[in-house]
């Protein structure tokens, strides 16, 4: 039963939903006191079964990861497999992205990943687009300022969609491509390859990659939806 198993794995945190919801979880602000150190907090939203925590983790010991997702069944996939590592610097935490603010403190996180997330593509699901102004305002509470996002994605209209709320909020870009394997950026971290990502490698679909900072002070603009 990988729901049990889930609860019983010590690396795998699964926040009582009134304490996300009225941001009281206890372990906001305090993961430099659960890692022990004082090392950068790197995190994966909708990490799934958390290939990119936890293959960052085993080339980082010097940096701590966290994985976040709802689904419970593929938290236990990559949280079995760090512990298993005995890999001290990765924590899974299962609850909703839209409670990022209520995990972590203000400035507590270094990096965001965000991995083939759901395109929701539907106009009125808009605002469920983990790269909508919504969520990266959200992001925003709790990253250091020029700390970097890092969308991965198969879905071009995501990654178009990205790059308007890019422009108009005239965020910096460091890298942008639409076709990251036939491209000078490739290494070994983003040749880390996702459950999904094979999949849609498979498929023959080419992989886009943004890593991009968001503003410290300033509102973070939706752009008009004109898709119908
Ligand atoms: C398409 S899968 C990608 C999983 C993984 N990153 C990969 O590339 O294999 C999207 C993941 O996001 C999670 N997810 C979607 N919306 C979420 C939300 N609001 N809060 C937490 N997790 C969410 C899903 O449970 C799922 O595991």
């Amino acid at each position: 039963m990988r729901f049990a198993e889930v609860e019983e794995l010590p690396n795998v945190i699964q926040p009582n939903f009134n304490h996300v919801f009225y941001d009281s979880f206890e372990g906001k602000g305090k993961w430099h006191q659960h890692f022990g150190n004082d090392n950068p907090v790197v995190i994966e939203l909708g990490c799934g079964k958390g290939e990119y925590t936890v293959g960052l983790a085993r080339m980082y010991p010097g940096k701590n990861f966290v994985g976040v997702d709802i689904k419970g069944a593929r938290i236990w996939r990559g949280a079995k497999t760090a512990f298993h590592e005995g890999l001290k610097n990765v924590v899974f935490v299962r609850t909703r992205i839209e409670f990022v603010h209520a995990i972590f403190n203000s400035h507590e996180v270094s990096e965001i990943w965000l991995t083939f997330p759901d395109p929701q593509l539907k106009k009125r699901r808009t605002k469920k687009r983990l790269t909508s102004s919504n969520f990266l305002i959200n992001y925003q509470k709790i990253l250091k300022p020029s700390g970097f996002i890092h969308l991965k994605t198969d879905n071009t209209e995501l990654y178009h969609y990205t790059k308007k709320v890019i422009e108009l909020n005239k965020l910096y870009v460091e890298i942008d491509t639409d076709h990251l394997y036939n491209s000078e950026y490739v290494d070994e971290i983003l040749n880390i390859q996702t459950f999904y990502e094979k999949r849609f490698l498979a498929e023959g679909m080419p992989i886009h990659y943004l890593k991009f900072q968001l503003p410290t002070n300033s509102n973070i603009l939706e752009p008009p939806n004109d898709e119908e």
